[in-house]
């Protein structure tokens, strides 16, 4: 792993969340998921639900407890070990909310008009979105820092929020004269996977929100489902190229290749030089099987933990007991450091 700020001499942490907004998918699984299962295995890791974040937007309230567990069992199906990572959700840990509200008053309004997300959800009409969606980068950098973490997996579209949450650490330390007390969290972004595209259209990324059901595999697809978003997958007349080159211009092609690449773990010139000159009524057929193969037993494993609310809840009340456990102490020096009396 990358090495972060030079002096921050801290253990290293993994911190990262998803959040509980329904129709979980399989750019979520590569960009994300599938990477918090490797790392548990090295250094300490927490993997949160953040259901703060998901109220920046108007929220069923019983369909987001529901969402709220679908992450956790989506997290444990994955492969994600609650003896081994930390999994909770982040409304059970207050100091998200309370570090959030310190560094509004260290980030500066520029540095969030700046960002493309918050430009992208609110679309037009950016006068009727919530404070909270314009302040969500803030509460992100709350979420990492509070147990100042150091290694953030994300893939590519949280890249900018990433920088926004080491231009928060970097300024509170110089701010407040406390030298390297947050470390510069590193983004983890890298490898196949960071970016799947939409199969309806390979300049769009998959979203949960994308009104087209067919825009996106859903974790919880059933093998027959999969096949189905394949096939009707946006593709061109041309035949799989034989050479990288021949993927220019073609966003489509391209990104079902690199979902195949990502799910096989062959390189893009493997795949390429595997079904190079092929139709896609080859192509498409095999990477359906590929993707059910590596799919049908995570939302099959999801759907079996699913059915038990209760254990999931409790795995989550456990979760945020250890998180809590982490965090309280390092929120009380930041209180100290601010000039709170503690
Ligand atoms: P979200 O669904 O916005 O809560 O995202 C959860 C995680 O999945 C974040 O790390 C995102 O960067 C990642 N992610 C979301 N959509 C994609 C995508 N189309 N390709 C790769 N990663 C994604
Ligand atoms: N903003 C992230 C997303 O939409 C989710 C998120 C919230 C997150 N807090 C985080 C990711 C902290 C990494 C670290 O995908």
């Amino acid at each position: 792993m990358a090495e972060t700020a030079p002096r921050f001499s801290g253990p290293k942490r993994v911190f990262s969340g998803v959040q509980p907004t329904g129709n979980l998918h399989l750019g979520n699984y590569l960009g994300a998921i599938r990477k918090f299962v490797d790392l548990q295995e090295d250094q300490e890791a927490l993997y949160c639900i953040v259901d703060l974040h998901a109220i920046t937007v108007a929220q069923d309230p019983e369909a987001l407890r529901a969402q709220t567990r679908e992450i956790a069992a989506a997290y444990m199906a994955a492969g994600i070990d609650p003896q081994k990572a930390i999994i909770f959700h982040q409304s059970a840990v207050s100091a998200h909310a309370e570090l959030a509200w310190i560094f509004n008053c260290v980030a500066r309004m520029g540095w969030l008009e700046r960002m493309t997300q918050f430009k992208d959800k609110a679309g037009k009409d950016s006068e009727r979105a919530s404070v909270g969606l314009f302040d969500y980068p803030v509460l992100m950098a709350a979420d990492i820092l509070a147990y100042k973490a150091t290694h953030v997996p994300v893939g590519e579209d949280q890249k900018q929020h990433l920088e926004l949450a080491r231009d928060i650490a970097g300024k509170f330390n110089k701010d407040f004269h406390a030298e390297d007390f947050f470390p510069l969290p590193e983004p983890l972004i890298k490898g196949p996977g960071a970016r799947i595209m939409s199969l309806k259209d390979g300049c769009a990324k998959m979203s949960k929100s994308d009104p087209s059901d067919l825009s996106r595999i859903n974790l919880t697809d059933d093998a027959a489902m999969i096949a189905k978003k394949i096939k009707k997958a946006k593709t061109d007349a041309e035949p799989v190229p034989e050479n990288v080159e021949g993927l220019k211009g073609r966003p489509e092609v391209e990104n079902l290749v690199g979902i195949y690449s990502a799910l096989s773990g062959q390189s893009v010139e493997e795949v390429l030089a595997a079904y190079g000159g092929q139709g896609f009524g080859v192509f498409k057929p095999a990477l359906a099987e590929l993707a059910v193969d590596k799919l049908a037993p995570i939302s099959e494993e999801m759907r079996r933990l699913q059915n038990d609310p209760a254990f999931l809840e409790s795995q989550l009340e456990a979760g945020a007991e250890k998180a809590n456990a982490i965090a309280v102490p390092i929120l009380r020096e930041v209180k100290q450091i601010v000039g709170f009396v503690v």
